[in-house]
């Protein structure tokens, strides 16, 4: 089935009052902008910086490691397509969407080197994954890439919906850059979240080949996600601290848990006329962003884009 291309650009927000200006880049036409950000993390960062659990900090850690590669392969599947794409908005879409990928690799880079200094093996974890993606790379169609980035962009887009929507996550932060770095990344992929499938549907991509890579891809992660955790917790000396390990186990896994909570959305993905608009984020990131790009917000110091600094001037000014 196919969907139309939806512009996510609202008119209240941060990017919309960007707009109006001249120098305006494709992702922020778009409402997709690129910000530069340039956190910092040192010495000083807390070592379980999540609910101050080793569990769930590594959990989330885990992840981190696993980004750079990832996203790095995320944006090659849809370049491999982008010479199809006519739809203006789709194109701009587009660019927004690889460049603020291209910052989450580079700051999950920051954050990782952070984590190694404090005993993790990141590092490890995302060169293996890099093997992987060699090799799908090399073995694999094209069709299939892309359909395993439509796949995992669903993940981060459902995750990063709950991060953003569940104050429970904001609570559970100990440490203020590392919340600011999670934070400005689930905003980012919930902006960016059409537009991996957008492409794949402009490909002419089937509903049996969507449906048979995540289930694939489902399984397939879970492993990697369980084991890659399993190796930091280890690093970490904290794999046998059943109680502190419970606790954690029963946050991500118990009833009402953080993934039992996304059984439905993650469920959605395979009803044949699915779209990731399905999800109405609208509202939920205007919020957002006027929270995180007002002046006092949370990412009030870190915006370095110009045109994104102004639309930050315009907001306290409003
Ligand atoms: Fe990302
Ligand atoms: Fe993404």
């Amino acid at each position: 089935m196919n969907h139309s291309v939806t512009n996510t650009t609202t008119s209240t927000s941060a990017t919309a009052k960007v707009m109006g200006k001249e120098r305006t880049t494709a992702g922020e036409r778009a409402g997709i902008p690129p910000r530069r950000m340039d956190f910092e993390f040192s010495d000083d960062t807390t070592h379980y910086w999540y609910g101050n659990n080793a569990f769930l900090t590594t959990f989330w850690t885990t992840l981190s490691a696993l980004f750079p590669e990832g996203e790095t392969f995320f944006v090659d599947s849809v370049k491999n397509y982008r010479h199809i794409i006519t739809n203006p908005t789709l194109k701009d879409q587009v660019s927004g969407f690889i460049g603020q990928e291209a910052m989450h690799c580079k700051e999950h880079e920051t954050f990782n080197s952070m984590a190694e200094k404090q005993g993790l093996p990141t590092d490890k974890l995302d060169k293996e994954l890099g093997v992987f993606f060699r090799l799908f790379r090399k073995y694999i169609p094209q069709k299939i890439q892309l359909a395993l980035t439509v796949a995992l962009e669903h993940y981060t887009a459902i995750l990063a919906e709950q991060l953003l929507r569940e104050d429970i996550h904001q609570e559970m932060f100990t440490d203020h850059e590392a919340k600011k770095l999670w934070m400005w990344h689930a905003l980012e992929e919930s902006e960016h979240k059409t537009v991996a499938y957008d492409v794949y549907e402009t490909a002419n991509g089937d509903y049996f080949t969507r449906v048979a890579t995540m289930l694939i891809a489902t399984i397939f992660f879970a492993g990697v996600v369980v084991s890659g955790h399993l190796r930091l917790l280890w690093a970490d000396g904290s794999l046998f601290k059943w109680k502190e390990n419970w606790k954690g186990l029963t946050f991500l896994w118990g009833w009402k848990g953080l993934f039992p909570r996304l059984a439905k959305q993650y469920f959605d993905f395979y009803r044949p006329s699915f779209h990731p608009n399905d999800h109405d984020t609208a509202q939920l990131l205007d919020d957002w962003r006027e929270k995180m790009l007002q002046d006092g917000g949370l990412l009030a110091d870190q915006i370095k884009n110009p045109a994104l600094a102004r639309a930050q001037n315009n907001i306290a000014a409003a």
